[in-house]
């Protein structure tokens, strides 16, 4: 009988099937980027993947409407994947008014865009991040920037650099070169910098409405980039406050002791809609696409929730984090296979695979299909740290035989100490 057609056996385009080895890699680094977090006061959310299509739409920005993934359930309603976790904690508190303020939360879930897909874009993807509600102090922006850079290092990606910008400083950097058109549009315009070529992107700024002229002066200004440290003197030329707020976050970062990691780049601008202040986006190594993203969003909170309410974030790509940081895949071998030789045995066995279990361990009893010989193989391929065999001269004798399958020596070890739970064949 022919199976399934080639392309069916496939994931859906975009997506992809996380296999245990893949999927022990990926737990790895959600406990570690979650240990971050936590240790930052962050708590965990989790929404449904599902929302109404409106409060997707409302604030998405043309391009990410675009990427929606839409439907009607069969009720009529219309509907969406979340593209991100920024809109649905936003809704979340748009009927939490009374939640205490400023809100720390974070998120490690799939997050779902009908992007075209290739290396380092998918159709379903994690993001890792965090949300800061309710602040609008400089000490908020620090705290976010720094726990980004915290949340790289904890996955141990130790050459990275997180590149910042200002919405406000972008929007009078636009004034000062008397740019009319659609300040939406020539952002989104600018932030394909570096991802086609610049010529494309003049073009899509002459579209937004800008002059030739006045186009190429934009790109030559955006190309400036400062170390960090200098962000507090260059904003201060297109805003004295500005410049004043970005010597308060500065001096947080140093306390942090994570200044040194950033830098001012007049490219980065991000591609959301719903950003109004800081916005910044973290490389690592030598992986071409940005690992993570995020920014202050004043407004977006005030759409849903008629309050304002200043917050800021950032979310990292889980699958680009770990294609950049070498991490693929995570083995976790068994700790014990136990294999009664015979039907007498089982029930010894079942009881030798309890005991180690309630001490913690993770045990598979073999189900008798398999010889001895066959079993052992199996084992050696698929990871098991010891191999428990139970026969009859082993009940007469009341021992368990276990064979230490890297050393590859065996032990005979008194039936009542394994029953009594044993930490380790070894252990006196
Ligand atoms: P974003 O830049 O759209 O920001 O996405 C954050 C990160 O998700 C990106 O830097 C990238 O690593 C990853 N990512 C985006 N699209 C894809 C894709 N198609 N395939 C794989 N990875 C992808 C946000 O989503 C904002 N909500 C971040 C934020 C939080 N801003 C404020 N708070």
């Amino acid at each position: 009988m022919p199976g399934l057609e080639d392309q069916l056996r496939r994931p859906v385009r975009g997506m992809r099937d996380i296999t245990p080895e893949q999927y022990y890699a990926l737990k790895k680094v959600e406990d570690g980027l979650s240990k971050v977090a936590e240790a930052f006061g962050y708590r965990r959310i989790e929404t449904p993947a599902v929302e109404h299509f409106e409060v997707l739409a409302r604030k998405a920005g043309r391009e990410i409407v675009d990427e929606i993934y839409y439907f009607r359930d069969k009720a009529g309603r219309e509907l969406g994947l979340r593209f991100d976790m920024t809109v649905p904690v936003a809704r979340v508190l748009s009927y939490r008014l009374d939640e205490p303020k400023p809100v720390r939360w974070y998120y490690f879930t799939k997050v779902w865009r009908y992007d075209e897909p290739q290396h380092g874009r998918y159709r379903e993807f994690h993001q890792f991040g965090v949300e800061l509600v309710g602040s609008d102090s400089p000490r908020a922006d620090a705290e976010v920037l720094a726990l980004m850079a915290k949340s790289l290092e904890a996955v141990g990606v130790r050459d990275y650099v997180i590149r910042l910008n200002d919405r406000a400083a972008m929007d009078r950097m636009l004034a000062s070169l008397g740019v009319g058109g659609s300040r939406e549009e020539i952002l989104r315009a600018l932030d394909k910098r570096g991802k086609v070529p610049d010529g494309e992107i003049l073009e899509m700024l002459r579209r937004a409405g800008l002059d030739g002229a006045t186009a190429e002066a934009l790109m030559a200004l955006i190309s400036e980039r400062r170390p960090g440290s200098e962000a507090p003197d260059f904003f201060s030329k297109y805003d004295r406050d500005l410049g004043e707020r970005y010597g308060r976050i500065v001096k947080a970062l140093d306390a942090y002791g994570v200044l040194g990691r950033f830098e001012v780049d007049l490219s980065i601008v991000r591609g959301l809609d719903y950003y109004t202040g800081l916005v910044f986006e973290a490389y690592a190594g030598e992986y071409r696409l940005a690992v993570g993203g995020g920014g202050r969003y004043d407004n977006l909170i005030e759409l849903y929730s008629g309050v304002r309410t200043p917050a800021l974030g950032f979310a990292i790509g889980v699958e680009r984090l770990m294609e950049a940081a070498g991490i693929t895949r995570a083995e976790r071998p068994l700790d014990y296979y136990v294999y009664p030789v015979t039907e007498d045995a089982f029930k010894t066995a079942v009881e030798v695979a309890e005991a180690l279990r309630d001490k913690g361990a993770s045990v598979a009893v073999d189900l008798g299909e398999l010889t001895l010989r066959e079993a052992l193989e199996r084992a050696a391929k698929t990871g098991v740290a010891y191999f428990v065999i139970i026969g009859r001269k082993e009940l007469e004798k009341g021992v368990v035989r276990i064979r230490d399958m890297r050393k590859r020596v065996e032990l005979e070890v008194e039936l009542d100490r394994v029953r009594g739970g044993l930490a380790s064949p070894y252990a006196p």
